[in-house]
């Protein structure tokens, strides 16, 4: 059931992918992936280390190239997953949510 769940979101993820205007980055979509543990395939979300992100204050300092690498870091190696594009819209959507919480402090 778990797998079918997983599936399905993933049919939904590459939809919304496909999707145009969709597809633009946003806050709201990249907390929600930070939450998610779709990312990879360790069961666990950003959120399962980094609880609600306020130890990530580094993202204010951090350029969105180095950022991201860090990111795909973590992606790569606590989530077993595959590293995302950098220029892709869920990997912006990450840094832009890292990036507002940083500055807020939220
Ligand atoms: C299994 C636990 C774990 C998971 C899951 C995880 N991280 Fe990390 N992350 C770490 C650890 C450990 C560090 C290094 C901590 C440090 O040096 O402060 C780190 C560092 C970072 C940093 C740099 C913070 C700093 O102060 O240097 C960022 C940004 C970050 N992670 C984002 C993410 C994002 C986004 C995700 C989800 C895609 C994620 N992490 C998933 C454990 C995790």
């Amino acid at each position: 059931m778990k797998l079918l769940t997983g599936l399905v979101m993933c049919g939904i993820i590459v939809n919304v992918s496909g999707a145009g205007a969709a597809d633009l980055p946003s806050v709201e979509r990249g907390q929600k992936l930070f939450a998610s543990d779709k990312l990879g395939t360790s069961g666990k979300s950003c959120a399962t280390c980094h609880k609600d992100g306020k130890e990530l204050n580094v993202a204010s300092t951090t350029s969105d190239v180095d950022l991201a690498g860090i990111i795909n870091g973590c992606i790569a190696g606590p989530l077993k997953g595959k590293p995302l594009d950098p220029e892709s819209s869920d990997m912006k959507s990450l840094l832009q949510y890292l990036k507002s919480i940083a500055v807020t402090g939220k």
